[in-house]
């Protein structure tokens, strides 16, 4: 949550950093700023809104300097207004600095401030003050690594000052995203490696505790005791369009495009390693959040069918319920690698093995691993997870039924995509309404959690997910005259029960939306979608395609932006 991006080189850092913060918008968009240093004074503008209004209203590129750092907000402490949004200052605009995490000693920071004045509510501020503070009697490098010393909580901090004659950006991360970027005579650093893609392949990921000062020539790197250390620097191969819309008029529409064709490069993902170990232990739990739970879900369904003790957790209360030990292998999924809950979850797990199943390579899940599985999905910008929830789906079904099964795949996403003209034709219907129900049963559950997620993160219409035989025991109450029941009802196991469900919901006047390859609940459902003919195995795949569609073009019909859905952001790196 929140994004930062700084530039040091000979560029023009307003119109790098507004360029980057552009990039960076998915993981916060309440409020939005910028300070560039030139001649030893500083320049800043910030608003609240986001970062394309913003930055034209206040001539974000207008501002001359070579250094710079900007910010885009997902607010924690302090309503969403222009003196709470970040860059900060300190009292004598020494310093300006921009935070992302939560300082969880900053009351009693403060209290250690005497005489300082303060301009706005949040938690960041006061790091501008330790360092104004410090930097009265240290160096700029001592003052910034005695002020990063003294922080509690999460952080990723870019920080300026005009007292260093050297004119350096000074950064830290602890428990938040920070990468630095190495370029040729000019250095970036960011929270995802998307902000600096046009500029430089090369990154360092810093690890917990790290504090490092990036000036146009280089950079050095500190650990968490001061010592300077080195840090391996990893190219990626990512092209820059990947980041781009590419002609679409949003990233998620983009993203469930772009299914079809990640889908091959991810089942080339190394998975051997993690099945050797998979396949040793007989007790897994399974950590993620939001829609990688669904496919933990999904993944724990399949290998208890294999015979293991596979149990998936949220990872957010499995310190309340998880009781790993050295005989549990612990996996976990998340796209970006950076959830906190996640991270927190995964340590918890200190005794046992464990295995990261990612679409970020060298992001922390992966360093905090034994083995780690790549989903190489490409950068996903949305806010709504999709294609790196088929991504993750795909990975796990390589590991359960092996790459030859899935040679079908890419020609069902593609021919599953073909179906979004009828999916746009029922969104106006679904628009109106102010309560969707999805039912499936069995394998096919964890995918009707997944489209109600979507379904509410981005229409803002209160939808819920069933296993179609819970109904009855309690949520037929709900049901009523025109309130839409999209069923999950591929021709497997599950349909002959589900089709009593259909019924029962039908008899309280449910209007039944159905997903289908059955002619026969496709005859009795007020509109449906053809699954074409494929092998049963792959049917989660062909059911997430039009739910993903429907859900976007939901929110289109509903005047929203589902790539900004209100009050969430892309990667959450509080708890
Ligand atoms: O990066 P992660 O997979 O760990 O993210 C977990 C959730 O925050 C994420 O899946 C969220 O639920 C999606 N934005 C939903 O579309």
């Amino acid at each position: 949550m929140c994004g930062i991006i700084g530039y040091v080189g000979l560029g023009k850092a307003s119109q790098i950093i507004t360029d980057g913060l552009k990039r960076l918008e998915y993981r916060g968009y309440d409020s939005v700023g910028i300070a560039v240093l030139k001649n030893k004074k500083f320049e800043l503008r910030k608003d609240k809104g986001m970062v394309g209004e913003v930055s034209s209203q206040l001539e974000f590129t207008t501002m001359d300097g070579n250094i710079g750092i900007g910010h885009t907000r997902w607010a924690t402490h302090g309503v969403v207004c222009t003196e709470n949004a970040h860059p900060h200052f300190d009292c004598n605009k020494t310093v300006v600095l921009a935070h992302n995490g939560v300082i969880e000693n900053f009351l009693q920071l403060k209290k250690g401030l005497n005489g300082h004045k303060f301009s706005s509510e949040t938690d960041s501020e006061v790091v501008a003050h330790i360092f104004e503070e410090n930097l009265k009697l240290l160096s700029p490098e001592e003052a910034f690594l005695t002020t990063i010393s003294s922080l509690g909580g999460s952080y990723a901090i870019a920080a300026l000052s005009t007292n260093d004659p050297e004119e350096r950006l000074f950064i830290a991360r602890r428990n938040s995203p920070l990468i630095i970027g190495v370029g040729k005579g000019e250095m970036f650093c960011a929270s995802d490696i998307p902000a600096m893609l046009p500029y430089t392949r090369s990154f360092i990921h810093l690890e917990e505790g790290d504090r490092a000062i990036l000036s146009k020539s280089g950079y050095t790197i500190y650990d968490p005791e001061g010592k300077k250390i080195n840090r391996e620097i990893i190219t990626v191969d990512w092209n820059f369009d990947v980041a781009q819309k590419g002609g679409y008029s949003h990233f998620m529409l983009k993203e469930i495009h772009d299914q079809e064709h990640f889908i091959g490069q991810t089942l080339h993902s190394e998975t051997d390693k993690a099945k050797v170990m998979i396949d040793k232990f007989e007790k897994i739990h399974i950590l993620a959040a939001g829609t990688s739970y669904h496919s933990a879900l999904l993944f724990s369904y399949l290998l208890s069918e294999k015979g293991k003790i596979a149990q998936a957790f949220v990872a957010s209360d499995y310190q309340f319920i998880g009781k790993p030990d050295e005989k549990t292998l612990v996996i976990a999924i998340s796209q970006s690698g950076e959830t906190a809950d996640v991270l927190q979850a995964l340590r918890y797990a200190s005794k046992s093995k464990k295995i990261a199943i990612t679409n970020t390579i060298g992001s922390t899940i992966t360093r905090i691993s034994d083995e780690t599985i790549l989903l190489n999905a490409g950068p996903e910008v949305g806010v709504a997870a999709t294609k790196t929830f088929t991504s993750q789906m795909a990975i796990i079904y390589k590991i359960i039924y092996g790459k030859v099964k899935l040679s079908a795949l890419q020609k069902l996403i593609a021919t599953m995509l073909e179906c979004e003209e009828s999916v746009r034709k029922i969104a106006p219907l679904l628009a109106k309404k102010s309560n969707v129900f999805f039912i499936a049963r069995g394998k096919n559950v964890p995918i009707a959690y997944e489209a109600s997620l979507k379904f509410k993160e981005i229409t803002y219409i209160s939808s819920e997910a069933y296993p179609g035989g819970e109904l009855k025991h309690g949520t037929l109450s709900l049901i009523t005259e025109g309130v839409p029941v999209i069923v999950l009802a591929p021709n497997d196991q599950t349909l002959s029960k589900l089709a009593g469900n259909i019924q029962e919901a039908k008899a309280r006047g449910a209007m039944i939306l159905s997903i289908t390859d059955d002619p026969e609940t496709a005859k009795i459902s007020y509109q449906s979608i053809q699954i074409p003919k494929c092998d049963p195995l792959l049917y989660p795949f062909a059911l997430i395609i039009p739910l993903q569609l429907l859900a976007y073009h939901v929110s289109i019909e509903r005047g929203i932006n589902p790539d900004r859905p209100r009050n969430l952001a892309k990667s959450v790196t509080v708890e």
